[in-house]
């Protein structure tokens, strides 16, 4: 019996955001992706995570466009997106009105499958955005966040698999965002998961450390069904492990994957020229970093101490924050570190470090998560950490999105002027701050054109205009 496994290609989501910071222009994608539909992918990764926020902070392309730009390349591809449960695309909760909407406007414009996962892996933080894409039937791919804490064994990650199934997840991914997951681990988890579960399971790993291609090995031995990776020449370093790499390790054996690796290495050719149009965000190499097997931490994390540590001119204290990590992380009762909870902790680590008194100052994000504002940690909060930060202020224990007001209409308003469609209500609502310039531009640019035809008329041979 063929056991044939399929992947998952990241390179046009996680392998740029992991690699280039986000930076990767939609005409450096598009121009490849007929290869990419051929090769016959389990899916293709393409939105969500950080893309949507550099879109329109970094690229001044239109998140909502590059979907549909997309969806209309790829005319069989399963298009997937990594959604942060009630996150969205962004660092905080949004209102559920809010998050219902994102979901249909998803499907609307192109995603048939969504990775949901919570940086706490607090179920609470997913049931919204699971409930939006189970209505709009798309497929559910329910996330557990792996990390590693006294309070994160099997046991823990096999209970929270069977929650998002009866939440309504139609499989279940492992995410091992940094890395940390070992071969001998990967084998046990998945074997478990497929067993008492009874779901198909994807396994998402980061080659940071060095044992993703080995994680995923022992994986496909114990039953897994899909496994994330990248072109070659956006893969390993902090992104996922090499797609031929894996095609190759299992050729002619009961898992062949049956894909061409002639062709991949033409798209491996393709982005390997790409590449090096990005080279200002093109830091962290292909290696491997060991400091995550000792820290626990993403390679991102690392690069953020660094450029935080340079801007105070204390690059000699990176040792300290490093050691602090792992404290304020069991403070904060051993969140997986991973968008927003990394920067949360890693943040506080370095005002620790610098201050010299721990938990002296706070960013407001620590305050409201202490607060019980991202939900519910997997372990329990250090108390007296607790109450020297936020003092007697009430601590929350429901849902944190139960607080929310209702964010649709008054977003509407705000952007009135420059509304083209529905979807702009999304863009705004999750980044205000980013979105309005853009979309103030985006008119600007508009009227400028507009304005251009009126005073020249269409030319000889242009019928009308038509926007580039
Ligand atoms: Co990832």
């Amino acid at each position: 019996m063929s056991k044939k496994v399929g992947i998952t290609d990241t390179t046009l989501r996680d392998g740029h955001q992991s690699l280039l910071a986000t930076r990767m222009k939609i005409e450096h994608m598009l121009p490849i992706a007929e290869k990419l539909e051929e090769v016959g992918y389990h899916s293709l990764e393409v939105w969500g995570g950080a893309t949507f926020d550099t879109c329109m902070r970094f690229l001044n392309e239109d998140p909502w466009e590059r979907l549909r730009k997309f969806r209309k390349v790829f005319k069989k591809a399963k298009l997937q997106m990594l959604l942060r449960g009630q996150n969205l695309v962004g660092y905080k909760h949004y209102p559920d009105d809010i998050a219902e909407l994102f979901v249909k406007k998803s499907v609307e414009n192109g995603i048939d499958i969504f990775r949901i996962f919570d940086a706490l892996n607090d179920p609470r933080n997913m049931e919204k955005t699971i409930e939006a894409a189970k209505k709009e039937n798309a497929h559910v791919q329910g996330t557990l966040s792996y990390t590693i804490s006294p309070f994160h064994e099997v046991n823990n990650f096999v209970g929270l698999g069977k929650i998002l199934k009866e939440m309504g997840s139609d499989s279940i991914c492992v995410k091992d965002m940094a890395g940390l997951l070992s071969p001998s681990k990967a084998y046990e988890l998945v074997k478990r998961l497929k067993e008492e579960v009874g779901l198909p399971v994807q396994l998402h790993c980061h080659y940071t450390s060095g044992m993703a291609s080995m994680a995923y090995l022992k994986a496909v031995e114990a039953g897994v069904d899909v496994i994330d990776c990248a072109i070659s020449s956006l893969a390993m370093g902090t992104s996922q492990p090499a797609t031929e790499t894996m095609v190759a390790a299992l050729r002619d054996t009961e898992y062949d994957t049956g894909l061409d690796l002639g062709l991949l290495s033409e798209i491996a050719e393709y982005f390997k020229e790409i590449r090096k149009e990005y080279k200002e965000f093109d830091m962290a190499g292909n290696g491997v970093d060991t400091n995550v097997l000792r820290y626990q931490i993403p390679g991102g994390m690392l690069s953020n101490f660094y450029s935080q540590l340079a801007q105070q001119n204390a690059l000699d204290k990176l040792k300290d924050v490093l050691d602090e990590v792992p404290r304020v992380r069991e403070d904060f009762g051993f969140p997986p570190l991973v968008t927003p909870s990394s920067q949360i902790v890693g943040s506080q680590a370095v005002l620790n470090v610098l201050v010299g008194e721990r938990y002296k100052m706070a960013t407001n994000e620590v305050k409201a998560y202490l607060k019980g504002a991202y939900g519910r940690p997997p372990a329990p909060i250090n108390e007296e950490v607790r109450k020297k930060v936020i003092g007697d202020e009430e601590v929350i224990d429901f849902r944190p999105a139960d607080l929310l007001e209702p964010g649709i209409e008054q977003a509407r308003k705000d952007i009135a002027p420059y509304m083209e469609k529905e979807e702009d209500i999304l863009s705004y609502a999750i980044f205000p701050n980013v979105a309005k310039p853009f979309l103030e531009k985006r008119m600007a640019e508009k009227i400028k054109v507009d304005f251009n035809i009126a005073m020249e008329g269409p030319r000889n041979g242009e019928s009308s205009y038509h926007p580039v």
